[in-house]
């Protein structure tokens, strides 16, 4: 067996068995394939694609590529949620405590960013004090102890999905449904969970730019899932605009904070009640999706779900005030405001150009040897389908670079575009696939 063959062999839309599967992503791995080889292979599928027994095939190689995370100390049903990834998608942040709250043991190990802002283990550094790193006996006891624990994903999971993903993201074959299923899944699956919820983002800001292939993707993820015995479920959501207002590290925790005290954007909210109900009901703390909807929702009205997010802060070591001052959170020098040029109706806020003002503010990393400014970004303050006055603010850019940030602005400006009809919301959830 040699690269060579396996490559012209996917060049030429053949299908590949095990073997040859196992040697690209072993060889990959261990060091003995070289990236060109890789990235030739990679730009075969990209156009070439693989079959579902190919799909599995690949994504069982991958999780079993490093440890395999065994969370059996912690009490309970373990539900994961993962994103596929869109612009200000904050939800964890707000899931896990609602769902703790329901009674979900919380178990989350999360990644940092490469893209519009850092990842969850990047906002949760935003708090002054908290450790995104714990021992595993530590970690599965604030579990135990305080329902949710979430620190950076730790060891060797799925390292073939690591090096994989990495020369996929330079290489130009990130947006392929059996390499997107193959990496997502590797590491859900290598994670120690018993059920996964997956958020599949569609629209302009994410992978899947229209239903059919959200919806694939999902139903592949979703086989995939059920068949190694974790239930799992994924709800298609839309990703045309920002989700919520904020976009940047800091910025996004004060609004999640905002949402757990019930007072958060509209979309985000309703969002995070879905999906902590969804999360409810695979770990059998409800009876169906719409009953753990409702638990979700009393949670947010009680104020326990807040209650599970200080506990979560406190028990990583970071300070719970940050609730009620939000002066304690990192906060930029700079701040523009960019206002709009006409009286009108929020037509359209493309989330990619959105996504990409917030990375040049600082909040983003280009590589992952990047630094982040940890307090910059963006606000919103209208949102698709909101009257505007000619001269009203449109969003509030902030960074502690003067040229960055007045690049961000002026970015911004580009992307939301002002109609003078009014036009429909997006619909936020789109389809449920168990
Ligand atoms: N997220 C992942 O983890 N992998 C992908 O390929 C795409 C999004």
């Amino acid at each position: 067996m040699n690269a060579v063959d396996i490559i012209t062999k996917k060049r030429d839309g053949a299908v590949l068995d095990e073997a040859e599967i196992r040697y690209m992503v072993m060889g990959y791995t261990q060091g003995t394939l070289p990236d060109y080889q890789m990235a030739a292979f990679l730009m075969a599928v990209y156009f070439k694609g693989m079959n579902r027994q190919e799909t599995i095939c690949l994504t069982n190689l991958m999780k079993h590529s490093g440890d395999i995370v065994d969370l059996g100390a912690i009490n309970g049903i373990k539900v994961d949620k993962h994103s596929t990834g869109g612009v200000g998608d904050k939800t964890t942040l707000i899931v896990g405590p609602l769902a703790a709250a329901c009674g979900v043991p919380v178990a989350k190990m999360s990644g940092r960013g490469l893209g519009f802002t850092g990842g969850t283990v990047d906002k949760l550094e935003t708090i002054p004090g908290y450790q995104t790193s714990m021992a595993a006996r530590d970690f599965m006891n604030q579990v135990n102890e305080t329902g949710i624990a979430v620190i950076g994903q730790t060891g060797h999971i799925a390292p073939a999905d690591k090096k994989i993903y990495a020369l996929r993201d330079v290489t130009g074959t990130v947006e392929n449904l059996s390499l997107i299923t193959s990496s997502i899944m590797s590491k859900k699956l290598a994670s120690g969970s018993d059920a996964i919820l997956l958020d599949v983002k569609c629209g302009s800001g994410a992978f899947m730019k229209n239903l059919q292939d959200a919806e694939r993707l999902a139903e592949l993820m979703v086989e995939i899932g059920n068949a190694d015995g974790k239930k799992t479920m994924a709800v298609i959501t839309d990703m045309e605009q920002p989700l919520g207002c904020a976009v940047g590290n800091a910025l996004e925790v004060q609004e999640a904070i905002a949402v757990l005290k019930n007072k958060g954007p509209s979309d985000i909210t309703e969002l995070s009640a879905v999906l902590a109900g969804m999360m409810v009901f695979l770990g059998e703390k409800a009876a169906s999706v719409e009953e753990g909807i409702e638990k979700a929702k009393k949670a947010l009205a009680d104020g326990s779900a807040l209650e599970k997010f200080k506990a979560l802060v406190k028990g990583q070591g970071g300070n719970p005030r940050i609730t009620e001052e939000t002066g304690l959170m990192p906060h930029s020098n700079l701040c523009i405001e960019v206002k709009a040029g006409q009286a009108g109706y929020v037509k359209a806020i493309d989330a990619m150009k959105i996504g990409l003002a917030s990375q040049h503010t600082g909040a983003g990393r280009q590589r992952k040897e990047d630094g982040i400014d940890l307090a910059a970004g963006l606000v919103l303050c209208k949102k698709i389908g909101d009257a505007v006055q000619a001269g009203e603010v449109l969003c509030r850019v902030y960074g502690n670079d003067a040229e960055k940030t007045r690049l961000a602005a002026v970015e911004v400006k580009a992307a939301v575009v002002i109609g003078t009809a009014r036009p429909e919301k997006p619909q936020l959830i789109k389809k449920v696939i168990r």
